[in-house]
């Protein structure tokens, strides 16, 4: 059991969505908390709402030089991390030709190597103290591939293929750190605005409420991999099948065309 109640975890993309949320309920459940942002005046309102012994550092994820420093200073001032939740994301939800090369190389040092960065600043002190859990907030779209979402998809693939490979040479090296990767279907923060679900009772957007109480307690019971909702693993047994077929299924349950009315977070 990874428990949360005493322990000292970090939560990237903190200040919105699902990041601001697994704060407020890892502080209820005992945690001690350090969160990281770009976003300067949303985690000074998180922090004022927890108060307590929590910490907030503004930095760019997409800044390698800049969130080293930022992870060396947290080792310094707060000390060892226990959890390290990697969430922070980003979606441009374009077409492969519409999305700009900047806006490409930003998914995927947001999405996927500042997954690289943080766990190799942490990982040694957890690894020195014999116990620490790395947390990978994926998405479904690691899984499976969508229309617009070229970019998003591929660096959510790596993401997914990060922890694999994480936990198996954690594994391997005779480590004692747990990780465990989330994979969600649409969750209704603000992020996706503006998507569709052709079958709502199989593939629901997710409440960011519920994904949270999951995420958390996937964390407290050691789980490896939390996929939501369970339908998207009858999907991808799909993928065992001939790529035509596969095709059809996500064609015939909207996922291909989930995209078409979206806005992205809005303002
Ligand atoms: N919303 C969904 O439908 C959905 C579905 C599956 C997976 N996810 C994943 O869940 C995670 C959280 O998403 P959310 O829905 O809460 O979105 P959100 O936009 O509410 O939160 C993302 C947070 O990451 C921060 N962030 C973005 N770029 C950053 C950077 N360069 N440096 C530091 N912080 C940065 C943002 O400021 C924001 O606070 C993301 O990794 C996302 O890809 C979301």
């Amino acid at each position: 059991m990874t428990r949360l109640r005493g322990s000292h975890v970090l939560i990237t993309g903190a200040a919105s969505g699902i990041g601001r949320l697994m704060a407020q309920e890892a502080r209820v459940r005992g945690a001690r908390l350090t969160l990281l942002d770009r976003d300067e005046a949303g985690l000074k309102s998180v922090l004022a709402e927890l108060g307590g012994d929590t910490a907030v550092y503004t930095v760019d994820l997409s800044d390698r030089g800049a969130t080293q420093a930022a992870a060396a200073a947290i080792l310094k001032a707060r000390g060892t991390v226990d959890v390290l939740i990697n969430n922070a994301g980003i979606v441009t939800g374009k077409s492969i030709l519409e999305c700009s090369d900047e806006a490409i190389e930003r998914t995927f040092q947001v999405n996927a190597l500042a997954l690289f960065w943080m766990t190799r600043a942490f990982l040694p002190a957890m690894i020195a103290q014999g116990r620490g859990h790395v947390v990978t907030v994926a998405s479904a779209a690691g899984l499976s591939g969508t229309s617009r979402l070229t970019d998003y998809c591929s660096s959510k693939f790596a993401a997914v293929g990060f922890d694999e490979s994480l936990r198996l040479e954690l594994k391997r090296l005779g480590h004692p750190v747990r990780t465990t990767v989330v994979c969600p279907y649409y969750i209704d923060t603000g992020m996706f605005h503006g998507v569709r679900t052709r079958f709502p009772w199989l593939l629901p957007i997710l409440k960011p409420d519920y994904v949270t109480w999951k995420i958390l307690d996937a964390v407290e019971r050691n789980r490896r991999r939390l996929i939501m909702p369970r339908f998207v693993l009858a999907v991808l047994m799909v993928k065992a099948l001939p790529p035509a077929l596969f095709d059809a299924v996500t064609a015939f349950f909207g996922v291909n065309r989930s995209m078409d009315e979206f806005k992205g977070r809005q303002g």
